[in-house]
């Protein structure tokens, strides 16, 4: 039993958010953000992940305008929906492209990073306390302003704080003031907090050039110090950005990451933004942001190694797994059932339809997946951390997969079916007929054994064979049974499809008996909603 972080909280209920964040434009006024809001109804999402521009904000020193934000939780009430503001600030992407004109066009007082060959870059130094003291200034009036006018209502569920910061185009600023501190001694709680700490990827880098007790920042950390210094530098300013604003009100905040692990080479500064909280610095972000409740990993990551990877780094104990931005694929069922992801959200929401608002129909089996995910959210909140919750997906080629299950072995069984037994239902594929259509949309969804007998499934494109598990004779060798009943279908009381109701009870909406059950499995398709089957000894 894993304890489950629950960070996100609608009336004081644990909330699991799911939906889309909008493209990076969207966010300027109601008209831009209208499909957006669209959308998130047509993907069964909750919540809308959409920007706050400082730009915007204050676009004149110490004037601020709040309009855009107003429209947005106007809207987002109307259609039901929750919200999670992006502040675009000091950071997007590793660039300062939402940075007010009055701080872009003032280099003097506002200090760019300089690269290592002298030149300044389109990047806010974080050593420089003018653009820190802003950005502190800007974003507690966003959160002063917030606390006004939804402290009561709340739609605005968590804050991100800057996007995917870092450095792009330098390891570090080689600018005088940050050349000072990268010369001087490192702090002495980042060594204290190495030593307590004993084990992860700083404390062996750490450990790798020496394991000096103090020292400066190279002789701590050797040819990797540029980026560590970097890290611990713009972690401790998006705390202190976070501070200000948590200190008039307080909703979680988090901030996301441009992985390294990408399909390019790992150089800071080149293929990901330096001193971002990639997985190397996790532990720094982790260390010196207290008031930040999560680091979330932007994982795009779409091959199975690849998502584990990003899913092991960032589940920690310390760290509760959500991912402000993904492809919405089929991982996220695996996020959900084997890392205890606690929100998912797809990036570009507005790509999954035409301009006269029809899904398009490579984004549908995305849709598929969100669709699914939300019919089983009440199973989510009580279940992730039990060990009950078992992730379905098909790889390429899969044809079966197995399932350990409490007195039952499961085989989960993929896709179309050629022969007449493998329909489903008349809504569904072809029942009565021979169906040999290839498809490429592939299994996956959850399988979820609440007690022995007790299963609710969810999904796409798979069905699910329980046998009872064998009873074994005295040398431990499996008892072999003819019947049908024991050996795949198990003992059904009752299939229904049904959903979830506001207090979280399971509503049968259609039972299934017979043709619909007998040799064809427990199906799952996205309309169905949520499968309950009941079985007995
Ligand atoms: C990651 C960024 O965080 C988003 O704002 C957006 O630019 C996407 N990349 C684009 O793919």
């Amino acid at each position: 039993m894993t304890e489950v972080k629950r960070v996100f909280v609608v009336d004081g209920q644990p909330f699991f958010p799911l939906g889309g964040q909008s493209c990076n434009s969207s966010g300027y006024n109601d008209k831009e953000s209208a499909t957006a809001f669209k959308v998130i109804k047509l993907l069964h999402g909750n919540t809308l992940e959409i920007p706050v521009y400082w730009d915007h904000v204050e676009p004149l020193e110490g004037t601020f305008d709040f309009t855009a934000v107003d429209e947005l939780i106007t809207t987002a009430r109307r259609h039901g929906v929750k919200l999670i503001l992006l502040w675009f600030a000091t950071w997007k992407n590793g660039n300062m492209d939402y940075a007010p004109a009055w701080v872009k066009t003032d280099p003097q007082r506002f200090k760019r990073v300089i690269s290592q060959t002298g030149s300044d870059i389109w990047n806010l130094s974080s050593h420089c306390k003018a653009t820190l003291r802003a950005d502190k200034k800007a974003f507690a009036a966003l959160c002063k302003h917030l606390k006004d006018k939804d402290g009561t209502d709340r739609t605005v569920i968590a804050i991100q704080v800057q996007n995917e910061p870092g450095i792009i185009g330098s390891d570090r600023d080689y600018g005088p003031e940050a050349q000072a501190i990268y010369d001087a001694h490192a702090p002495a709680k980042l060594v204290t907090a190495m030593r307590k700490a004993g084990e992860g990827k700083i404390f062996d880098i750490w450990q790798k050039s020496g394991a000096n007790n103090s020292g400066t920042w190279p002789e701590l950390f050797g040819w990797e110090a540029g980026e560590i210094l970097t890290a611990w530098s713009i972690a401790c300013y998006i705390d202190d950005v976070a501070a200000s604003g948590k200190a008039v009100y307080d909703v979680p905040m988090f901030i996301n990451v441009w992985m390294m692990e990408q399909p390019w080479w790992p150089i800071p500064g080149e293929s990901y933004p330096s001193g971002g909280a990639v997985s190397k610095v996790l532990d720094i972000y982790k260390w010196f942001t207290p008031h930040i409740d999560i680091i979330a990993p932007d994982n795009y990551a779409d091959d199975v190694e690849g998502y584990k990877a990003n899913s092991v780094a960032y589940s920690r104990a310390d760290n509760p797994y959500f991912t402000p931005e993904t492809a919405g694929d089929q991982n996220m069922f695996r996020g959900i059932a084997d890392y205890n992801l606690i929100g998912n959200f797809f990036f570009g929401i507005e790509y999954i339809v035409t301009p006269d608002g029809a899904v398009r129909p490579e984004y549908q089996t995305l849709v598929d997946n969100f669709h699914c995910v939300s019919s089983a959210i009440p199973l989510l909140l009580k279940y992730q951390g039990t060990g009950k919750i078992h992730s379905v997906v098909q790889e390429y080629k899969l044809t079966t997969q197995r399932l350990d299950l409490d007195g039952y072995m499961g085989i989960v069984d993929f896709g179309e079916k050629t022969a007449r037994w493998g329909g489903k239902d008349w809504r569904h594929n072809a029942g009565w007929m021979w169906n040999e259509q290839p498809s490429m949309n592939r299994g996956r969804g959850l399988v979820v054994q609440a007690s022995k007998n007790e299963f609710y499934l969810v999904g796409v494109n798979y069905r699910l064979f329980l046998r009872r598990k064998p009873t074994l004779d005295k040398m431990g060798a499996p008892l072999l049974v003819s019947d049908w009943a024991t050996k795949i279908f198990g003992y059904i009381v009752s299939v229904d499809e049904g959903h979830f109701d506001r207090k979280g009870e399971f509503i049968a909406d259609r039972r299934r008996n017979g043709d619909e059950i007998f040799r064809r499995g427990l199906w799952v398709e996205s309309d169905i909603g949520v499968l309950r089957v009941i079985t007995c000894d």
